[in-house]
């Protein structure tokens, strides 16, 4: 069965407690929560206070996704703020560093992620794939939601089920931006279990049956 995170970027920040509850509500089980540091992308949203105060509110897994420039300074802060899952990018420091940073998530008793931009390809992935334990593919440029699903990333996202499937079978694969009722379809068949969709998701009148249809 597929996993939906509902992204809380999308969701209204003046009432986060209310909207992360009817996201649990309609049957998620995860929540997605996209950190960003106007370096790495070029748009701020919130940082490990925001993971507190949302694990003070919520028993749903939390998918930490850090867009941060040289993650590992941070990954401590957000371990102990409640991440359950925390994802760095691949681009976002040099290969050592970031080995470092998932080990270190990972010595924080936090599942490690990594994750790519759209013009990065699967190979450079290789050489973390076995200490992860979710993979995630962007199907939009990381910074902002509301935008439109990059269909031409499936052949990367079904390489990357491929090299999973031989390296790490029970590692998650995860897909995020611009997932709708439409697009999921794509990405499950080119092998994600896990979607995230944050527009969509709030935007909905009806969220429960959006979260089944994803799953099924
Ligand atoms: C984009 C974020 C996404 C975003 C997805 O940088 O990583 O998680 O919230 O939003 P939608 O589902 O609206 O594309
Ligand atoms: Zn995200």
């Amino acid at each position: 069965m597929a996993i939906l995170a509902p992204s809380v970027l999308a969701a209204d920040f003046a009432n986060m407690e209310r909207d992360v509850t009817r996201a649990a509500d309609a049957g998620a089980k995860w929540l997605h929560l996209d950190v960003m540091d106007g370096i790495f992308v070029p748009n701020i949203s919130f940082g490990p206070d925001m993971v507190k105060a949302i694990r003070r509110v919520s028993p749903l897994v939390l998918d930490v996704h850090l867009m941060i420039d040289r993650p590992i300074r941070y990954v401590d802060q957000f371990c102990q703020a409640g991440a359950d899952y925390l994802t760095v990018h691949v681009e976002s420091d040099t290969a050592e560093n970031i080995m470092a940073a998932l080990d270190r998530i990972r010595q924080n008793g936090v599942k490690p992620g990594i994750v790519v931009k759209p013009n990065t390809p699967a190979e450079a992935l290789k050489p973390f794939l076995k200490k992860v334990d979710l993979v995630l593919v962007m199907t939009v440029e990381p910074g902002f939601g509301g935008q439109k699903f990059m269909g031409h990333m499936m052949p990367k996202l079904k390489q990357l089920r491929q090299m999973l499937d031989q390296e790490n079978p029970q590692c998650h694969l995860e897909v995020d931006g611009g997932v709708d009722l439409e697009t999921v379809k794509l990405c499950k068949e080119n092998g994600a279990n896990v979607l995230v969709a944050g527009s969509a998701f709030f935007k909905t009148a009806d969220m429960a049956a959006f979260t089944k249809e994803i799953e099924q």
